[in-house]
């Protein structure tokens, strides 16, 4: 089986066991903190994730984010087994499982399930970005007064002191509304789809942008840093992603300059 049908299968079978799972008081714990909670069932799920793909393809490198990385393949998988756990705690809905699968720092497939709502958001390089069959496209709005903008924590991104900190002030009182979802690989699918016109966050890891990242560029989007610089595929970051080049410039040049706030 090539990879690209293994993850499908895969992402799908841990979607459905997701979707069965008791939530006892037991099987929630802290990570860092209150507001950074883990189960048990992201350790389950990255555990099998991991089983399987190292079974099928044992000479690949796994990135995920509740086990040490292993192998040290040329394609890397980068494995977020929920994305959004406060949101599968609280809510029961409005989280994701992400497989993104590179070969060094080339793109080969990224697949986003929205676990409860049973959708699959998926691209593969070069061959467009899809949700349940359903060819994705950006938003065309680049009007600032028009934007609808994402963002997963209102606490990080205008709370806390920070270099972008003013300049982000400014956007949300410029753009026509923030929303918060709470989780960053639904957030920039939510980009992919149109729903949303750009994306931002201060905190975001290997394991939550880098399968939503190729279904967004697929989309026809764009993303960077908060610095405007090319998103790492290895290291935690900041993230700007925009329906467009064009409006991602205008975002940088605007708003996420620190030193035009100074
Ligand atoms: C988190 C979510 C959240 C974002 C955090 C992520 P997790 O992932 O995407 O929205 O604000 O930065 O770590 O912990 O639920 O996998
Ligand atoms: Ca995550
Ligand atoms: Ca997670």
């Amino acid at each position: 089986m090539q990879r690209f049908d293994l993850a499908q299968k895969l992402i799908r079978e841990a979607g459905e066991r997701l979707r069965e799972a008791q939530l006892e008081p037991g099987t929630i714990q802290q990570k860092t903190g209150h507001q950074d909670l883990v189960t048990d069932w992201d350790a389950a799920t990255e555990q099998f994730l991991r089983r399987e793909i190292l079974g099928a393809f044992p000479r690949d490198a796994i990135v995920g984010e509740e086990y040490p990385d292993a192998g040290s393949g040329e394609v890397t998988w980068y494995l977020d087994p929920i994305d959004g756990t406060t949101n599968f705690i609280n809510q029961r809905r409005n989280y994701a499982i992400s497989i993104g699968c590179w070969r060094g720092e080339s793109p080969l497939f990224g697949l986003v399930l929205d676990v409860e709502r049973q959708t699959l958001y998926a691209a593969e390089s070069a061959q467009g970005a899809w949700r349940e069959g359903q060819r994705l496209h950006v938003s065309a709005c680049r009007e600032i007064e028009g934007l609808l903008v994402d963002t997963p924590g209102v606490l990080h991104t205008f709370l806390e002191s920070h270099p972008w900190q003013a300049g982000l002030i400014h956007l949300a009182q410029d753009v026509r509304a923030v929303r918060c979802l709470g989780s960053v690989a639904l957030e920039l699918c939510a980009v992919a789809a149109g729903e949303a016109d750009a994306f931002i966050t201060l905190r975001s890891s290997p394991w939550d942008h880098n399968a939503a990242r190729i279904i967004l560029t697929e989309a026809g989007g764009a993303l960077c840093t908060l610095d405007g610089l090319p998103l790492p595929l290895d290291k935690k970051s900041t993230v700007l992603a925009a329906n467009s080049m064009e409006l991602q410039a205008r975002l940088l040049a605007s708003y996420c300059c620190a030193e035009k706030e100074n």
